[in-house]
């Protein structure tokens, strides 16, 4: 077994509060309590919005959070040791994951922007050997994320592939967009993709995404409706809560599909992600009274509309996504830190916690 340190460096919130009060704090290192777990010397973490909104008290209402709090649920790394009842890993193996489960919230975050961090073994697959750490920690959780999205969405309307259609995804350099992008043309087929960034992205959309995106429009400055023509479009994947109505606008309002990661969830939905012992019936009744705002939003359309939680519990799909990046139908679009650059990290982080500004996904690396 490798020489574990009882120390190693974390990145945590010492208290309540947006990424500009982050540190880099000495942690006791995690080991393993459960014979299904494995440890990782994690060697690059990714972050995404609710990784560190958490900090900022934004996720009360579904966890409390215990400061320091360490960050980060997904990442890269090396299987330092494994429990007694891990049966597919071994000490060595180069891994890459998430580690949450539903219900969520059951656990405090497991802090992937740590040297170590535990994970179920289940949660984690083989990182190809064609791809850096931090080109596999920008993979999650969003590749089965976008996959199981984009499924539902052609499930519904009992299809299997996106061939021949037009697809809208907006938010083309997002950390979520650009891999949905890429799994909706490379994965499903999509004939042609069309996407929004700000002003000083459109450049860069093809820079990123070369060959992806057949359509690029300026979200500040044009309007969607008025440059895609009605009833051209056949299936939206939304990203962000913002650009709700440019998918009603470019979708063909009989027969369009709107799936979504980041609408108001159903009372199902959001159930299955806090689980039902824990939801608060008064929650339920603030749902119910939003799925309203949306009746009124798709009046005299028959888009279909859905909010999707990614579940990247879910074996069968936590595979295939690995067969997706394994294949290369996905690029990294990222942008990356050091983890003792701590200024850099806050101001990443900064991005990700207010949603706008930065580039793809970001990675911060923790060690070489
Ligand atoms: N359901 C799920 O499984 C799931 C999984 C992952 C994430 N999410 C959710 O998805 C959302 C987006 O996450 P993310 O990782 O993509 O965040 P992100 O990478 O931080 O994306 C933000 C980017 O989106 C762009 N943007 C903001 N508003 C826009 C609009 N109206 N139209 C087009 N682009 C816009 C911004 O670009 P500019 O700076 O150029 O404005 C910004 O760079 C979050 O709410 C997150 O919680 C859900």
């Amino acid at each position: 077994m490798a020489n574990i340190p009882e120390t190693m460096r974390s990145l945590v919130a010492p208290k309540k509060g947006p990424p500009s009060t982050f540190e880099i704090a000495s942690m006791p290192t995690p080991s393993i309590k459960e014979p299904t777990d494995v440890l990782i010397h994690v060697r690059a973490a990714s972050l995404g919005t609710g990784d560190v909104q958490i900090a900022g008290g934004k996720l009360e209402v579904f966890y409390k959070a215990t400061f320091p709090l360490k960050i980060g649920i997904s990442g890269a790394g090396v299987v330092v040791a494994v429990g007694d009842g891990v049966k597919h890993l071994k000490v060595g193996d180069e891994v890459y994951g998430t580690n949450i489960s539903k219900p969520m919230f059951r656990i405090p975050p497991p802090g992937f922007v740590s040297e170590y961090t535990v994970c179920p073994e289940n949660l984690l697959i083989r990182k190809p050997p064609s791809l850096s750490f931090e080109e596999a920690a920008s993979f999650t959780p969003m590749v089965v994320a976008a996959y199981q999205v984009i499924k539902r969405g052609l499930q519904v309307r009992g299809e299997e592939s996106l061939e021949g259609k037009t697809v809208f995804v907006p938010g083309a350099l997002s950390g979520t967009g650009s891999i949905i992008i890429q799994v909706a043309k490379n994965y499903f087929g999509a004939a042609k993709i069309i996407s929004t960034v700000s002003t000083a992205k459109v450049p860069l959309v093809e820079e990123y995404l070369p060959g992806m995106v057949d359509q690029i429009i300026d979200y500040k400055t044009q309007k969607v409706g008025d440059l895609v023509p009605q009833g051209t479009v056949d299936f939206a994947v939304n990203t962000q809560m913002s650009s709700m109505d440019d998918c009603i606008a470019a979708l063909d309002k009989k027969t369009g599909t709107l799936m979504s990661i980041t609408s108001i969830p159903t009372k199902k939905v959001a159930k299955e992600i806090i689980g039902a012992d824990r939801f608060p019936w008064w929650f339920g009744v603030i749902l119910d009274l939003a799925q309203y705002y949306y009746t009124w939003k798709f009046w005299g359309t028959n888009i279909y509309h859905e909010m999707v939680s990614g579940s990247p519990d879910i074996r069968e799909d936590l595979e295939l996504s690995g067969e997706i990046v394994a294949l290369g139908k996905v690029k990294p679009v990222m942008r990356v830190v050091e983890l003792e650059d701590i200024e850099a990290v806050r101001n990443n982080c900064e991005e990700v916690y207010v949603v706008k500004g930065g580039i793809g996904k970001l990675v911060v690396v923790i060690s070489k």
